[in-house]
């Protein structure tokens, strides 16, 4: 079958990629969607079940550095279109171990970006028609300030905001951790290839995402989870650091608009106007949790456990995504309550998801599933 496009997804069995893929393959039929992926720890197929067997779908495994491989990859599916998620995510990971961070989101990238180049400039079309788009964090451009602890009510927000300021599309670089050092790093390897080469590049940097499928490392998943267990809430801190929640879907929806419709060489940022402090998201899921599974009010409040703080923990990050809003028309579609809700019932109707991810179990049953294809 001849598609109309070819799109390479790489992370595509991650969170966020899980649901860009999942978005892809059911909108675009005439798509060809090739999700790339090492399946590391985070990357679990059982987030793709419902889609696996798709005419438009094909999994490779593969590793984004692995050069010569993803050289092969873009020939072999004549891909046009790269939506680029694959990376390590975890903060708490990268200050134990920053080498893997710097070799995947930067190197990985790096192998990426030259293998789309020399295939892409051998077409006689060159680079019409193609896109590479780079998914990146709001992390990169460092922290904000908390000039209002507890908060004040906003134009901007339903709910609070804590500071006067704002990462804009315009903001310094300015990471902290060897996570964002790495996907700051990355970012500019991208710009480097449209500035360089005239590759046709796209960057988004988007603030903290919430919801179904997410690896139970990060705080909302792995707060469900401990409440489920009866097991202690590690709040680093104070609990005072601030983040913007985005639902993953509403995320998921704005790659497909401006993978679409952006401007090649632009940088969108992506964001729901939607801070909270830790420990209030955490009374939250606690509150929903309770609720759900038929507790009293306040039953799992014990768990919280103030723990030392994370190395260089970022106060506050709080995304301005009015440009988004104005050129492409995009807004999250879901009220903070309504998404919360949603996820901590996703989480608790699908213990097994959970069970296995925490166990390992997904990556031997995929290893044996996937061998020799
Ligand atoms: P995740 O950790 O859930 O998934 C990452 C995926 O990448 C996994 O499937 C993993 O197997 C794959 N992967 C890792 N190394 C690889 C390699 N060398 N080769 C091929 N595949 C590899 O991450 P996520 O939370 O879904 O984040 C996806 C992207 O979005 C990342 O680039 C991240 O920086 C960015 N981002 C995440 C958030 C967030 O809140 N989670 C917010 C903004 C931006
Ligand atoms: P996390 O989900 O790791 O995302 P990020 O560090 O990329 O923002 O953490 C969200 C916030 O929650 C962050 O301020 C750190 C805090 N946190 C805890 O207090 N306890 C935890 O166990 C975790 C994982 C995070």
């Amino acid at each position: 079958m001849r598609f109309q496009r070819n799109i390479i997804i790489t992370g595509g069995a991650g969170f966020i990629g899980s649901h860009v893929v999942r978005l892809f393959v059911n909108k675009y039929p005439d798509y060809h969607i090739i999700n790339l992926d090492k399946l590391t720890y985070a990357g679990n197929l059982a987030n793709l079940k419902d889609i696996e067997n798709k005419q438009n779908y094909t999994f490779v495994k593969a590793d984004i550095c692995d050069f010569e491989t993803i050289c092969q990859l873009m020939e072999k599916f004549q891909a046009d279109g790269i939506i680029h998620l694959a990376a390590e995510s975890h903060v708490d990971r990268s200050i134990k171990d920053p080498f893997t961070f710097a070799r995947t989101n930067v190197m990985g990238t790096l192998s990426l970006l030259q293998a789309a180049k020399l295939y892409w400039e051998a077409q006689t079309e060159g680079y019409e028609g193609k896109r590479f788009y780079h998914i990146s964090t709001d992390e990169v451009y460092g922290a904000l300030e908390l000039t209002h602890p507890e908060g004040i009510k906003s134009g901007h927000s339903a709910h609070r905001v804590y500071g006067d300021d704002f990462f804009h599309e315009t903001t310094k670089y300015n990471p902290h951790s060897p996570y964002s050092a790495s996907k700051a790093s990355s970012d500019h390897f991208v710009r480097a290839f449209h500035d360089t080469y005239g590759m046709p590049t796209i960057v988004t940097n988007c603030s903290n995402n919430y919801g179904p499928y997410q690896f139970p490392e990060k705080l909302i998943p792995l707060f469900i989870n401990n409440i489920r267990h009866r097991k202690a809430l590690p709040v680093y801190g104070k609990g005072e650091n601030v983040r913007d929640w985005l639902y993953v879907e509403d995320h998921a929806r704005a790659i497909d608009l401006i993978f679409h419709k952006g401007q090649v060489a632009d940088t969108y940022n992506i964001g729901g106007f939607n801070e909270w402090k830790n420990i209030d998201i955490i009374k939250v899921i606690i509150k929903t949790v309770d609720r759900l599974l038929g507790n009293p009010e306040g039953y799992s409040s014990d768990l919280i456990t103030y723990v030392t703080d994370r190395k260089g923990h970022d106060m506050r990050y709080a995304i301005d995504s009015s440009k988004l809003h104005r050129e492409l028309g995009w807004e999250p579609s879901l009220q903070f309550e309504e998404g919360i809700e949603k996820t901590v019932q996703w989480y608790l109707e699908n213990p097994e998801w959970m069970n296995n991810v925490t166990s390992g179990d997904y990556q031997r049953y995929y290893d044996e599933m996937y061998k020799g294809r």
